[in-house]
């Protein structure tokens, strides 16, 4: 015969318990533990209307702009967030700062680490300038003492970073095996509906891209992002999946940087200088989605040494692509400066955009405007062969999004995106002509 469990909660704050205590962990009242379902499951809950409540549209604001987006128009009361995203990818530093921006905006925060000690929380917190005592810490191993610090301290918004490492002593599996996950997802989903509390959770992903745990904690959740980039440049993304308050497929781009995420306006990328000479088109990738965005180059003879000086790309990678566009095209930079750039301040520095740094300096040591609304994507060898690049699908997709209507791709590269032809490409000289004056593109034999 199935046995019985006897139900035990709290006549004070609703709060179940496994076994009787003679103090209530949440609210801490002596002697209100006593036999029977907490409140809500008495069958006596009052009949709102739906309309009456006023508090339904009031958003709290992440601080980004564009996070508020991704979200829908900000937070929502009472609703559960899940940023789901690789380890290292900038989990913790994002929260940090959203907790840091609601705190100033006089939102009350409660930040719950079970990855990091108060002290590594507050040491990266001074480094990304957020007044320690704005932003209260608890530790979050143990789903109970979360709990029961939300029920206290009633603050506006819970970080729980993250979720794997949280542990329900009810469940015998080990945290972040999937009952786990699941019962502290369903928990923290309870919190927040009954005290109103907006609830964000970090979520470690594994290679696969699968939220560990359950995809059931996919359910479970109101909203689910994922935070995406590449380890070797700085560009994140934070893109909108399901979402019970707003439209899916929102993103918002970010660069980390020493001093934390700052948020950079993915669609301006490109507007300013294009069909100048010395500037070109390079789509970046930041995890699965990419960006638009242009690279530009100056050439001027010298009689001294032959400096080179960059920003925003990688030193080595361009003295590299210089020296190979040199040669294939008989630029004779080793009688000049050359200096690389890339617009807005953002780090391009994979190997990806080499096309576009040699399309660069190409055009700034020539003087002609690469052809208009094209981009270029590949990664170039020594001998001046354009490599295949991964995510070409998603790179076609940003360069149509950004207004692009012709890329100038390695060979073999997939279907275009409607309204975006292809130029496949296998050596420097084919994709770069245009530059020596040239009307047409030497013989492509393939
Ligand atoms: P973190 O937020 O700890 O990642 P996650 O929580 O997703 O595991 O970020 C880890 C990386 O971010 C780490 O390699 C250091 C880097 N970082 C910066 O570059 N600048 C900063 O200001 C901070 C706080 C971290
Ligand atoms: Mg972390």
């Amino acid at each position: 015969m199935a046995k019985t469990k006897v139900l035990l909660a709290c006549r004070e704050c609703g709060r179940s318990v496994g076994q009787w205590m003679g103090r209530c962990p949440s609210c801490a009242a002596w002697g209100s533990i006593e036999a029977g379902p907490p409140a809500e499951a008495t069958g006596t809950a009052p009949i709102l209307s739906l309309l009456d409540d006023q508090q339904d549209e009031t958003r709290l604001s992440s601080g980004f702009p564009g996070a508020d987006r991704v979200l829908g128009g900000g937070l929502c009361r009472g609703s559960v967030v899940l940023v789901a995203g690789e380890p290292g990818i900038g989990k913790s530093t994002l929260l940090l700062q959203v907790a840091g921006l609601v705190a100033a905006a006089g939102g009350e925060c409660l930040y719950a680490s079970g990855e990091e000690s108060r002290g590594q929380v507050a040491a990266r917190a001074r480094r990304l300038s957020i007044a320690e005592k704005a932003v209260s810490f608890i530790p979050g191993r143990d789903l109970p003492d979360v709990l029961a610090s939300v029920r206290q301290a009633r603050p506006d918004l819970l970080i729980v970073d993250s979720i794997q490492a949280l542990r329900d002593p009810d469940q015998s599996s080990l945290p972040g095996g999937p009952s786990q996950v699941r019962a502290c997802a369903d928990a923290l989903v309870g919190l927040a509906k009954e005290r109103d509390v907006t609830v964000i959770l970090a979520g470690q992903v594994t290679k696969v891209g699968e939220v560990a745990g359950p995809r059931t904690l996919e359910h479970a959740v109101d909203v689910v992002c994922s935070f995406d980039g590449d380890a070797r440049t700085g560009l994140r993304v934070l893109a909108g999946g399901k979402n019970r308050f707003g439209a899916e497929g929102e993103v918002a781009w970010f660069e980390m940087s020493a001093s934390g995420l700052t948020e950079v306006d993915g669609a301006a990328r490109l507007s300013p200088s294009q069909g100048e000479a010395g500037a070109a088109v390079a789509v970046l990738t930041a995890g699965r989605r990419a960006l638009a965005v242009e690279v530009q180059a100056l050439v001027v003879p010298t009689d001294g040494p032959p400096r080179r000086h960059v920003s925003g790309l990688d030193p080595r990678r361009f003295n590299l692509v210089a020296a190979v566009t040199d040669r294939a095209l008989g630029l004779r930079l080793s009688r000049a400066e050359v200096y690389g750039t890339a617009a807005g301040g953002l780090q391009v520095a994979e190997p990806g955009t080499d096309l576009a740094v040699a399309a660069a300096v190409a055009s700034a040591a020539s003087g002609r405007p690469p052809p208009p609304r094209t981009a270029f994507v590949g990664e170039i060898a020594l001998t001046g062969a354009v490599r295949p690049t991964p995510n070409m699908a998603a790179r076609l997709a940003a360069a149509g999004a950004a207004g692009m209507g012709s890329v100038v791709v390695p060979a073999g590269a997939v279907d275009p995106p409607t309204g975006v032809t292809l130029t496949n490409v296998r050596h420097l000289r084919d994709a770069l002509f245009w530059a020596t004056g040239a009307k047409q593109a030497p013989d492509q034999r393939f």
